[in-house]
């Protein structure tokens, strides 16, 4: 009696540890169905190096298949307090360089630093904002972080929460 007691006992135990494994190999496999895969979590953040920019310089750069613009500051154009980002000495703008109108793409002016939307001949002036024309808002401003001298646009920073007001 006691030997199919241990018996009884030991083949209990012993189905049970399979089944425990198999619900943790079978918990391992859907987490891994349901993550994205690397190459979508990587393709949601873009790292811009900041520190080769020269004074004046406009780069367009692509997140998430829209364009976003990035200004390094000269000392002469004008500063916007609510929507610059210091990074060492220097300021830069950045935002989504799409029309807050009906969403054409307006083009970088140099020389007057202004974009200009061909669309419907909206403004805004180098820190996005709307100057002239048809757009409501300013041009918006992507999540970003500053790490060091680098732009990483896709994740929510101390200085991206102190621009739009959640910091
Ligand atoms: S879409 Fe830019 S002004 Fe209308």
């Amino acid at each position: 009696m006691a030997d199919n007691v241990n018996r009884r006992d030991f083949l209990g135990m012993t189905l049970g540890g399979i089944a425990a494994v198999g619900v943790g190999a079978s918990l391992v496999a859907m987490k891994a169905t349901w993550d994205p895969l690397p190459s979508v979590v990587a393709s949601g953040f873009v790292t811009v190096d900041l520190s080769s920019m020269k004074e004046g310089e406009y780069r367009q750069v692509e997140y998430r298949g829209t364009p976003v613009y990035i200004i390094k500051k000269t000392a002469e154009m004008k500063k916007c307090e609510e929507r610059d980002v210091v990074v060492g000495n220097a300021d830069y703008s950045l935002g989504i360089q799409v029309c807050t109108h009906l969403g054409c793409i307006p083009s970088y002016d140099t020389g007057k630093s202004e974009f200009h939307c061909a669309c419907h001949g909206g403004r805004f002036d180098a820190c996005g904002r709307n100057i002239f024309g048809p757009p409501p808002i300013p041009m918006k401003i992507p999540p970003f972080k500053i790490d060091g001298e680098k732009l990483v646009l896709g994740e929510e920073g101390p200085e991206y929460k102190k621009l739009v007001g959640n910091a």
